[in-house]
């Protein structure tokens, strides 16, 4: 299994509650590797890029308020099909219907209040990871349990 990268952004609810490191301890201890950390005010130039699939839709204007309203915490992450992997952790959309042990229904109780965002697809990772983190900013490297993470 190839290794992948995706993207994830703590939202600022998640940044505001004090939740930021929970949910990178989870990543972490799930095995997956930390590759690209950033903590940035998103203008609203990046929000409307970043969702520009949803323009036009109901809920888009507030969620562009929304992400735009305080710090958001911007990852890389590798693994194994990590981009699976990460949005089976986050859950479901909407924390009241996202089962407990995922990271939306153990800490979510909205749609749009849902603690962070992950890629939903290698395709969308790929052109996330490039919007987000500039060249150079993503790192390559070893960890020492890297061999203990699975089968050669
Ligand atoms: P995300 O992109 O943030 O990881 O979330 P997602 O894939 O689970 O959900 P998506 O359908 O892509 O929606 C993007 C974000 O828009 C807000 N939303 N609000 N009020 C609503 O009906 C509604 N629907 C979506 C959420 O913040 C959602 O994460
Ligand atoms: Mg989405």
């Amino acid at each position: 299994m190839a290794d992948q990268r995706t993207f994830v952004m703590i939202k600022p609810d998640g940044v505001q509650r004090g939740l930021v490191g929970e949910i990178i301890g989870r990543l972490e201890r799930k095995g997956l590797k930390l590759v690209g950390l950033k903590m940035l005010q998103v203008g609203e130039d990046l929000a409307r890029r970043h969702y520009a699939v949803h323009e036009g839709k109901p809920f888009f204007e507030g969620l562009i308020r929304f992400i735009t309203s305080s710090p958001v915490v911007a990852m890389a992450w590798e693994g194994p099909d990590a981009v699976d992997v990460v949005r089976r952790m986050l859950g479901p959309t909407d924390g009241r219907q996202a089962p407990p042990g995922t990271i939306r229904g153990d800490f979510g109780l909205d749609v749009g209040y849902n603690l962070a965002h992950a890629s939903d697809s290698p395709e969308s990772a790929a052109q996330e990871l490039a919007l987000w983190f500039a060249d150079g900013e993503l790192v390559g490297y070893q960890r020492a349990v890297d061999p203990w993470l699975r089968e050669a």
